[in-house]
């Protein structure tokens, strides 16, 4: 063990030994032939992107369902694109790492969690019959590009917007026995094991932070505010309109001008964003991206 860096050892230490303890594999433990009773929602009517809007008020409760149903394959589709550069985040991590230490092997054993999370969550979306819709074609390419200029607690930050937000959703809809069942068990899932996942990387945030040289803080709270960004204009494809016979552009203009997803946004990432804030990773020159997001209310 490293004595310098022992504290970050321990945190390691504790998680692996929770990994071993409780996990699941969702091939086998989620039965996925189970039949998928028609009039229960996929999304809880509220979180939709329309809810409240001229659009939503000319919905059928069929159409409304199917919105959900796709809203949710999309967050879903997102959620495997973001794993997929978390694993590349981590892969590049520990490539020059020790493997005897305790945090590098903590972060494969959340590399083979995202594995079998992006198995889940793609079996999932192919259950509701949605297509996989993936984030737009230009965050597609960015997605790209962040593992190489990404580096330091904006990266691991980057990473607790996605986890957090998607976090707090699920645990919304987990509690709602109106929802499907066979989400709610995905979430069930997710939720556990992604608990992990955010106790690492809050630990090596606090730990980068005070590394950092005053124009490396300015970089890294820009970074991290457009990837911010990034991440919640994902999260919606708006292809998904499609479903119920609305224009993509017209729907998505109605969404991000409609305070009743604002508000989602910011209560989904109310958490996170009062942890970024307070370890000083919200701030001049990323307010603007932040604004855009949703993820803090402009004043
Ligand atoms: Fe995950
Ligand atoms: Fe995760």
């Amino acid at each position: 063990m490293k004595p310098m860096d022992s504290e970050r050892e321990k945190v390691a230490d504790r998680l692996l030994n929770s990994s071993a303890k409780k996990f699941y594999d969702p091939e086998v433990d989620i039965d996925w032939s189970a039949p998928i009773p028609p009039d229960r929602p996929f999304e809880i009517e509220r979180r939709c992107s329309l809810y409240g809007t001229h659009l939503w008020d000319g919905l059928s409760t069929q159409q409304r369902l199917d919105l959900g149903r796709h809203e949710v394959a999309s967050i879903a589709g997102n959620g495997i694109f973001f794993e997929l550069l978390l694993m590349k985040v981590l892969l590049n991590e520990i490539y020059d790492g020790d493997p005897t230490t305790r945090h590098v092997q903590y972060a494969l054993t959340e590399i083979a969690d995202e594995c079998r999370h992006s198995v889940m969550f793609a079996r999932y979306v192919e259950r509701t019959g949605a297509p996989a819709y993936g984030p737009p074609r230009i965050v597609h390419r960015l997605g790209r590009v962040l593992p190489v200029i990404g580096y330091g607690p904006a990266l691991y930050g980057a990473v607790l917007v996605a986890e957090e937000v998607l976090d707090r959703l699920q645990r919304e809809s987990m509690a709602d026995e109106t929802v499907q069942p066979l989400l709610r068990m995905v979430n069930r899932i997710h939720v556990l094991e992604e608990a992990r996942h955010v106790t690492f990387a809050r630990a090596e945030v606090l730990r980068r932070m005070p590394r950092l040289s005053r124009p490396e803080v300015a970089y890294q709270r820009w970074l991290l505010a457009l990837v911010g960004f990034a991440i919640t204009r994902s999260l919606i494809n708006p292809r998904v309109y499609r479903v119920v016979g609305l224009d993509p552009r017209e729907a998505q203009r109605a969404a991000l001008a409609n305070p009743n997803f604002h508000e989602t946004l910011r209560w989904a990432g109310e958490r996170i964003m009062a942890f970024l804030a307070g370890a000083g990773l919200v701030g001049a020159p990323g307010m603007h991206w932040w604004y855009r997001s949703f993820l803090i209310a402009k004043r």
